[in-house]
């Protein structure tokens, strides 16, 4: 991974667009972005985003292609710097400038392609990069074992030796193996960029099953997903993107499917005030 631009410094306090109310409790979100904006060159991706991921809750971010999901989650995961706006790590403003600052304060992303190396086996793809050494050499021993229990902590059980190469895994393993490697790291916050995208109906629900474990155990976590049957199985909050900006954030059991696509579909009341304001109508 690599720190893709680091032209714009973030500014201070860039009023937003209007955003919904943060609904989440009062207790100080592990992350809150405040009038995040991002462009590329004459493409504006994000519009004055407000988001709250609090620890111990699912939020889910629904939207249609396009809608700036992926590059919210790059920005959050320091691969995008914002040109505006501010982030708040557990009520303290931080810039995150590459993932290297994101994987400090605690906020590890799973891609939904370059998550593992098919050559590798699971012990080395969980620690690529993050090698354990003992007198110069390569601790295999002790990065096997915290594997191991790392695996069987989160009950991934099905793996039959976690020095199989990656690429014999199933859709499914694969995932939960790029999921157990982020929160290996002492991870308060994990973002999932569509972690179910490619999976069959038995690995999808073991997945989401992983992914509300890593809710009971306290973390935050954001999932990206386009099924609208997993978000509803496991969201405690849905946040929905459309055209760049975030048009609803709302606790689950406050939104439907009919409701939800139509804020995918339209943006609902909040973004169509917006354009009547900005067309002077
Ligand atoms: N690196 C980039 N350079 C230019 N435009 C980009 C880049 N990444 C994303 N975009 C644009 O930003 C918008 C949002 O993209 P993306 O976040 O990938 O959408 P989503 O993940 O919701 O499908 C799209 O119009 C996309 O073309
Ligand atoms: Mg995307």
């Amino acid at each position: 991974m690599s720190n893709g631009d680091d032209g714009s410094r973030p500014a201070q306090g860039a009023p937003g667009p209007p955003s919904p109310a943060p609904t989440a409790s009062s207790a100080t979100p592990l992350l809150r972005l405040r009038g995040i904006e991002k462009h590329f060159g004459a493409v504006q991706a994000l519009y004055g985003v407000n988001l709250d991921l609090p620890a111990g809750a699912i939020t889910c971010l629904v939207g249609d292609n396009g809608a700036g999901k992926s590059v919210l989650t790059r920005t959050i995961s320091g691969i995008h710097q914002p040109d505006k706006g501010e982030v708040f790590w557990e009520g303290r403003p931080v810039h995150i400038r590459s993932p290297r600052d994101a994987s400090r304060l605690g906020i590890e992303t799973v891609y939904q392609d370059l998550a593992l190396a098919d050559n590798l086996d699971i012990v080395q793809n969980m620690f690529l990069g993050r090698e354990r050494t003992r007198r110069g050499l390569l601790d295999e021993d002790s990065m096997e074992h915290t594997a191991k229990e790392t695996l069987a902590s989160l009950r991934v059980t099905t793996v039959r030796s976690i020095r199989q190469p990656v690429v014999s895994l199933s859709g499914g393993q694969r995932q939960s193996v790029a999921v157990a490697k982020a929160v290996m790291w002492n991870s308060k916050l994990v973002l999932l960029d569509e972690p179910t995208a490619a999976l069959g109906v038995v690995q999808t629900a073991q997945v989401l099953a992983l992914v509300r474990r890593l809710r009971d155990r306290g973390l935050g976590v954001m999932m990206i997903s386009h099924n609208l049957n997993d978000v509803f199985e496991v969201a405690d909050r849905i946040a929905v993107m459309y055209l760049g900006r975030i048009v609803a954030e709302k606790p689950a059991s406050e939104l439907d499917r009919q409701t939800t696509v139509q804020y995918m579909t339209t943006g609902g009341e909040l973004y169509i005030a917006e354009r009547q304001a900005a067309l002077g109508a």
